[in-house]
């Protein structure tokens, strides 16, 4: 018998995310889309019951913690897959210059928001007694120390390493780690417009768009899901 999941895809309103939802979307999968907002063009399959979404602002835990989950979900599924793609690359800075509130407010968004939101599925999981599986959208970064980005760098390490002790303390829990790569989205624009100053690796960014070397989202997107076996 097919596996019925409820898949929930983080910061599906654009970039990889967005690709993500619209594959799942494409193959009658109705994921559900967590963020603080949803692109337009899937506000009609939202309306059409295509696919969910629930508001979400990353950076403002204690109203993230107080979403009710349980509701939102399928009451009948064998599983539920979290795809934890939300994430800011700023502040860029090195670490004397950029803004304490920004760095607390990336390891909102990049790390603890993402442990909080699998600790709330694992909730729902144990009360159904179904299964949890994170993918975790993790990047080179996390195993590099890059100058100008220690906050991206270190957030994204930290949610790698909460994520396997989450999966240390449940081995019944299902945690895989994906680097996508460098992709064309409004992440590499950032990079590439922030100061040389801020971001002594800059070049490193630049040189991606010169060498075509960003894929499209889109490519990335189906290749995750397809290995995952979501599509
Ligand atoms: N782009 C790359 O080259 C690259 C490389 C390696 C890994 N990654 C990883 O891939 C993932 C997706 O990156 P991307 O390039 O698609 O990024 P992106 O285009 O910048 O999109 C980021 C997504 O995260 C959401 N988000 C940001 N702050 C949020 C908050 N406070 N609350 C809720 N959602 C929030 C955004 O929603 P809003 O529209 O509301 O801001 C957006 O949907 C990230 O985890 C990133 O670390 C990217």
């Amino acid at each position: 018998m097919e596996q019925q999941r409820a898949i929930i895809v983080t910061g599906a309103s654009r970039g990889l995310g967005f690709e993500l939802l619209d594959l799942l979307i494409a193959a009658d999968a109705r994921p559900m889309a967590l963020g603080r907002r949803l692109d337009p063009r899937h506000e009609a399959a939202a309306a059409k019951n295509a696919c969910t979404f629930v508001a979400a602002d990353f950076s403002e835990l204690p109203s993230l913690d107080k979403i009710d989950l349980a509701s939102a979900l399928p009451q009948t599924v064998d599983e539920i897959v979290l795809i934890s793609n939300a994430g800011t690359v700023e502040p860029i800075g090195t670490l004397g210059f950029i803004d304490s509130g920004a760095l607390v407010k990336a390891f909102e968004v990049n790390a603890l928001a993402p442990a909080i939101l699998a600790r709330k599925l694992l909730a729902v999981a144990d009360a159904q007694g179904i299964r949890l599986r994170v993918l975790n959208i993790s990047t080179g970064a996390a195993h590099r120390a890059l100058p100008g980005l220690a906050s991206y760098c270190a957030s994204k390490a930290a949610a790698a390493m909460i994520f396997d002790c989450f999966a240390a303390e449940r081995l019944d829990v299902v945690v895989e780690h994906i680097d996508p790569g460098v992709l064309n989205t409004d992440m590499q624009i950032v990079l590439r417009s922030a100061a040389d100053q801020a971001l002594p690796v800059r070049h490193m960014f630049l040189s991606f768009e010169a060498e075509a070397k960003l894929r499209h989202p889109r490519d990335v997107a189906r290749e995750i899901l397809a290995r995952a076996g979501l599509l």
